[in-house]
């Protein structure tokens, strides 16, 4: 198992029309640990050539793997999900060393991503066309019928970001595969290690040539030429705000698909349960160190119950383990990279230049950013506004929720919100004037389970994923149309 993949020297192969390539070129991406820099393989920085190649292996291979009925698909499928979690450990110890993500969360990414693909050939199986009479049309009779029927686009092309390697990439690939289309994923540079390994997983499941193939090597170097290759049919994004935007404005006529940053507010009400807001928020807000697009990143809390929440967080931000992935009982692990650390140092220096109040942390080590909690941020600040992927957090009080929606549809990003509250029209309220994609009630914000619609509004994305919308999202309507006499 797993043989093929890496050759000499921990260099990293790619999938290409059913066989593990040597880089070409030889020019390889040293893959650090975040946690230690110790280098954990090496991937080829492809060159565009080699990336054509990958594109026509996947086209010429859509044809047929179209026509393979869903039934075969699916237990390809199923199969991919056992391996994946009787491989677990294996899995688990590269999330563990390349994403520093603690034992725990890799276990339950790898487990949800196996119900994933399994849920999402099951529901492939209870898709179902129409036929439309032609008759509930002013001036029409009986005598047209249109049988719709669903139809893959062709080749998907799979960008996915580096903190949920293994679950946002197979999100993209298995609803795009039971769909009929064809794959090439482009995984995050750190995070392709995962990225790779998961696409060896489908292989040895039983994809055929060509059906699922990989791309390695810097988004800023070969992004632009992938995103814009004539035979790419979809794009299946996810990542920063910023890539999204490049790629939506140097891409035409390609259906793009974009799951993109947050800033998730956290309303609190007068009436709320303040201890299981706390305990939601931080929970939200600290996993994986804050390195979820769908992390708490902001508190709107109105006046009166301020104080007591704060608090109430504080408490149970001071409990937080800080330490390396590894260890029992973790939430804070080693950002990403150094450079992701200086960002989230940047903004916590302006929220203390500018007055906030700093509860708990504001500490550094390397890229250990140590769990940080501010009181008393105002609109002033940047972090009011921008999202840290990191794992501090701006509590901002309001005098009412008005004041609070008001800050909330300010964001340019429009992901989720929580409100929590005992008064369910209120939450009905606020929940219809959130102008984001879904909003939670007494619960942190959170994508799952996988099959409820997931989607960003304004800078937050483009499109619905969810286990049934993305099979849809990546398949047309086709209509054919019975002329009876
Ligand atoms: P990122 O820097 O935008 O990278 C995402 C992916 O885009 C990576 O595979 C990256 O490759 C690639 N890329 C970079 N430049 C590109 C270009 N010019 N053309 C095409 N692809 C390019 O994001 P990240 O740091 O990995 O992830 C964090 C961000 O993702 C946060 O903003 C977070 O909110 C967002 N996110 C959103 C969701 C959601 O569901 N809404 C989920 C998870 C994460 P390289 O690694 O090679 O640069
Ligand atoms: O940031 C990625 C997103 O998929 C997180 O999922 O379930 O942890 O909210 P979840």
């Amino acid at each position: 198992m797993f043989s093929n993949l890496i050759g000499q020297e921990r260099k990293f192969r790619n999938l290409i029309n059913g066989q593990w390539c040597d880089s070409k070129s030889g020019n390889f991406i040293d893959i650090k640990s975040p946690t230690d820099g110790k280098i954990v393989g090496k991937v080829p920085a492809m060159t565009k050539d080699e990336v054509n190649e990958v594109i026509v292996a996947a086209q010429k291979a859509h044809n047929q793997w179209r026509d393979i009925p869903i039934n075969e698909k699916a237990k390809i499928l199923y199969k991919a999900a056992d391996i994946l979690q009787e491989r677990i450990n294996d899995l688990s110890d590269i999330l563990i060393r390349e994403i520093a993500k603690d034992k725990k969360s890799a276990e339950s990414e790898i487990n949800r991503t196996a119900d994933y693909i399994r849920f999402t050939a099951d529901t492939a199986k209870n898709i179902f066309g129409e036929t439309i009479a032609s008759d509930s049309f002013p001036g029409f009779d009986r005598s047209k019928i249109s049988v719709v029927t669903r139809e893959s686009m062709g080749v998907v092309l799979a960008i996915s970001p580096f903190n949920y390697p293994i679950n946002l990439s197979a999100s993209k690939i298995a609803p795009a595969l039971i769909a009929g289309n064809t794959v090439v994923l482009k995984p995050a540079t750190q995070g392709s290690l995962c990225g790779l390994y998961l696409a060896k997983v489908f292989e040895e499941a039983g994809i055929p040539a060509g059906v699922l193939n990989t791309v390695t090597g810097r988004g800023s170097e070969i992004g632009d030429y992938i995103v814009t290759h004539p035979e790419i049919d979809f794009i299946n994004f996810t990542g920063s705000t910023e890539i999204g935007m490049r790629i939506a404005s140097i891409t035409s006529m390609v259906p793009l698909l974009m799951e993109l940053g947050g800033k998730d507010a956290a309303i609190v009400l007068e009436d709320a349960d303040l201890d299981l807001a706390a305990s939601n928020i931080v929970a939200g807000a600290y996993s994986y160190s804050g390195q979820r697009c769908t992390a708490v990143k902001r508190i709107l809390v109105i006046d009166k119950v301020a104080d007591e929440l704060a608090e109430k967080i504080k408490k149970h931000v001071l409990e937080l383990k800080v330490g390396n992935p590894t260890d029992e009982g973790v939430t804070i692990t080693p950002l990403i990279d150094n450079k992701s650390a200086d960002f989230v140092w940047e903004l916590i220096d302006d929220a203390r230049e500018k007055g906030a109040h700093l509860l708990v942390g504001g500490k550094r080590d390397g890229n250990i950013i140590y769990p940080t909690l501010f009181d008393f941020v105002t609109e002033d600040m940047r972090l009011a506004w921008e999202e840290p992927f990191g794992p501090v957090l701006p509590i901002i009080r309001v005098k009412d929720k008005e004041e609070a929606i008001k800050i909330a549809n300010e964001s340019e990003y429009g992901l989720q919100a929580s409100v929590f509250t005992k008064n369910i029209d209120e939450a009905f309220y606020i929940a219809k004037k959130l102008e984001v994609g879904t909003v939670q009630i007494n619960n942190k914000p959170e994508r799952g389970p996988d099959h409820f619609p997931f989607s960003g509004v304004k800078a937050s994305g483009i499109g619905t994923q969810g286990i049934k919308y993305s099979i849809e999202a990546m398949s047309r309507l086709k209509g054919t149309i019975i002329n009876l006499k």
